[in-house]
């Protein structure tokens, strides 16, 4: 697990996604979200692991990753941490499976849970082999589940009952939920020697709970939490000065806690409106490519002043020969992709247009030279497009980096009927 990794991670944040990472209801646009992804590209990918862990299963938490800008994260815990999932390929945590089995019988469960009217079954997809879920009016969670342990307790099961955003109920594997894998996680971790310096849990509802009572981890409920979870809080942890209460929403909440906690850098590239005043550290070209893909989508939007300023300064970090693979096969001079780049000045204005990177990582193979690799995302309206792009740099000592190949191809997950508008 974690091959990339060579040392242990700087930063790993475990967050929960529906109104954690996500926000459902207050931004349409996505942008505390985008401000979050731009900020662990550019600060954290290389170094640092991105943990999901969501009450979705499998299928519905692909069906939000269509729907929403998520990065992908290096760790996927679904159904409420009764399944684990290592990379991009999501390979299965069968260990954990094992542990879950340990005095659970999913038919036992079934059969008692069944008798209570109270209990409204959710969707078939919800329902997995270490998880049954329900609707449930609030009212009735204290008596339903004093009843069901009793019942489940001579039946010799041993359970676990989460409550979450104020109408979900779910019955979990006693060794499930998410603060039980996220301890698990940590173990493996430690034992790989890749325990990481600071861990940051993030939530808002009632089955993050446990997530906050993890020992060495950092917690941040983000402003819009849910009752049932601050009200856990006040009981149970209001003088634990490593859980905050984020003024944020969502995505921007946890980005607020990475200051507060001073886990490392928390200003989002987003964020700064001048890339040209902003000169990089020039240690990760990772940055570069950042940067050049939020100032195309300011570009198009026509939200940076049209001056041959930027576009200048960007054909002057092209190598006089550098070439642009477009991912049709058609090769092109980069400096020439970047001056027909002038004729697109604007013509997303006033559109849904956004354009964001997931998994920027370089390489550095031999010495002044790095190869990062990432994909390309492009949205307009409902339409999203990927790229899996590879850009060669070089540089010199106290210089910067300097563009030499750029090759894109069209990811897997995308379908691609007309390529002509695509730029770069
Ligand atoms: C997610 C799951 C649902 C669960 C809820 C609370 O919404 O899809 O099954 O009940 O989280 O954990
Ligand atoms: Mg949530």
């Amino acid at each position: 697990m974690m091959e990339r990794l060579t040392s242990p991670p700087r930063l790993m944040i475990v967050s929960d996604l529906d109104e954690t990472m996500v926000d459902h209801h207050k931004d349409p646009e996505n942008l505390a979200l985008l401000r979050f992804n731009s900020l662990w590209e550019d600060a954290y990918r290389h170094d640092s692991l991105l943990v999901f862990s969501t009450g979705r299963a499998q299928t519905m938490y692909k069906k939000l990753r269509k729907e929403k800008p998520l990065l992908t994260p290096d760790v996927i815990i679904t159904s409420v941490g009764t399944e684990i999932a290592y990379g991009n390929s999501m390979v299965p945590d069968d260990n954990w499976v094992e542990i879950l089995n340990k005095k659970w019988d999913r038919g036992i469960v079934q059969e008692e849970t069944s008798k209570f009217p109270e209990l409204t079954l959710q969707g078939e997809t919800e329902q997995r082999p270490h998880k049954l879920s329900f609707n449930i009016d609030k009212s009735k969670v204290k008596a339903v589940t004093k009843e069901l342990s009793q019942r489940l307790e001579k039946r010799g099961v041993d359970v676990k009952f989460i409550f979450s955003g104020g109408n979900a109920f779910d019955v979990l594997a006693k060794g499930g939920g998410k603060g039980q894998a996220l301890a698990y996680l940590l173990k493996k971790l430690k034992t790989e020697g890749k325990l990481p310096i600071n861990t940051l849990a993030c939530g808002d509802s009632g089955n993050d709970t446990e997530l906050f009572t993890i020992p060495n981890v950092y917690g941040v409920m983000v402003s819009n939490a849910q009752e049932e979870l601050l009200e856990w809080y006040a009981e149970n942890a209001k003088d634990n000065s490593n859980i905050i209460h984020a003024s944020e929403r969502c995505a921007s909440g946890i980005i607020q806690a990475i200051g507060h906690f001073k886990l490392g850098p928390n200003l989002s590239p987003r964020d700064v409106s001048d890339f040209l005043e902003c000169k990089a550290d020039n240690v990760n070209p990772g940055h570069e490519v950042v940067k050049f893909f939020l100032f195309y989508e300011r570009w198009r939007r026509g939200e940076v002043e049209n001056c041959t300023t930027y576009t200048s300064s960007l054909k002057a970090s092209c190598h006089p020969s550098g070439v642009f693979v477009h991912p049709s096969g058609a090769e092109k001079s980069l400096r020439e992709t970047i001056d027909e780049l002038g004729k697109y000045y604007g013509d997303k204005k006033g559109k849904k247009f956004r354009v964001w990177t997931d998994q920027v990582l370089a390489t550095d193979t031999t010495p002044g030279t790095w190869i990062v690799k990432l994909d390309k995302w492009e949205q307009t309206g409902d339409e999203r497009k990927c790229c899996t792009t590879t850009v060669k740099f070089t540089s010199k000592e106290g210089e910067g980096f300097v563009w030499e190949h750029v090759q894109q191809i069209w990811s897997e997950e995308t379908e691609i009927k007309d390529d002509s508008n695509w730029i770069i």
